[in-house]
């Protein structure tokens, strides 16, 4: 599919059909999201692929999802895949204390921004971009503090990495729409400044 037409037909997708995704197209995706660009090649980012029914069930629940929930249902575990990303903010904090990156006190810098959030949404945009290009649809559902803590247990994730969100991965079913997108699209004079603000 040509890159233009993926951006364009990307959208979070929340109904899946209840099907595995084939495994060369998973691959694919992971092979797209270790793609991803990372400051000083930190490489921060991981990825946990779950397959497992009750453990996507467990995540979705986590996530909020519910049977009672008559617009989408159980939107975050009805897929084929999820895929949890994770970034380690210790070890841009590791990278950036090696001697091409510190300054001539050796101290590492004063992070303006931090990068290994920019980083990880990297990761995430290439598995939505990727997904749709094999034909697929991904979603992104958040939870709380008190549900990372849970989903890390879970999930075995170590202490140093902080999940972001879990995606939902499979064969799109018609989308019910959710109410943010009445909020509009910001125009592109309004979103791009051009020469300056
Ligand atoms: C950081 C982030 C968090 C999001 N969290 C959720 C979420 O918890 N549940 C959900 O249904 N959608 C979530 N979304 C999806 C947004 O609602 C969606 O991207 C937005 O409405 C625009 O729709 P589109 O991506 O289909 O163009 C999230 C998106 C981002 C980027």
């Amino acid at each position: 599919m040509e890159f233009r037409e993926v951006v364009r037909r990307r959208r979070m997708v929340r109904r899946f059909e209840d099907r595995a995704v084939p495994q060369d197209a998973l691959e694919r995706i992971l092979d797209a999201a270790s793609r991803a660009p990372s400051a000083g090649f930190s490489q921060g980012q991981r990825v946990v692929v779950v397959t497992d029914r009750d453990m996507r069930r467990r995540l979705g629940e986590l996530c909020g999802e519910s049977d009672e929930d008559e617009r989408w249902g159980r939107w975050v575990s009805t897929c084929g895949v999820q895929l949890v990303p994770c970034v380690s903010e210790n070890v841009y904090h590791r990278r950036y204390r090696e001697t091409d990156k510190v300054d001539e006190s050796g101290t590492e810098i004063d992070w303006p921004v931090p990068y290994w959030w920019m980083d990880i949404g990297c990761t995430v945009e290439n598995i939505l971009l990727a997904a749709v290009d094999e034909g697929l649809g991904a979603g992104f559902a958040g939870t709380d503090r008190e549900g990372w803590t849970q989903a890390k247990a879970l999930l075995g994730i170590p202490d140093e990495f902080a999940p972001v969100g879990v995606m939902p991965i499979g064969y799109p079913l018609p989308d019910v729409k959710s109410p943010s997108l009445e909020r509009g699209k910001v125009p592109m004079s309004e979103f791009a400044l051009r020469e300056r603000w």
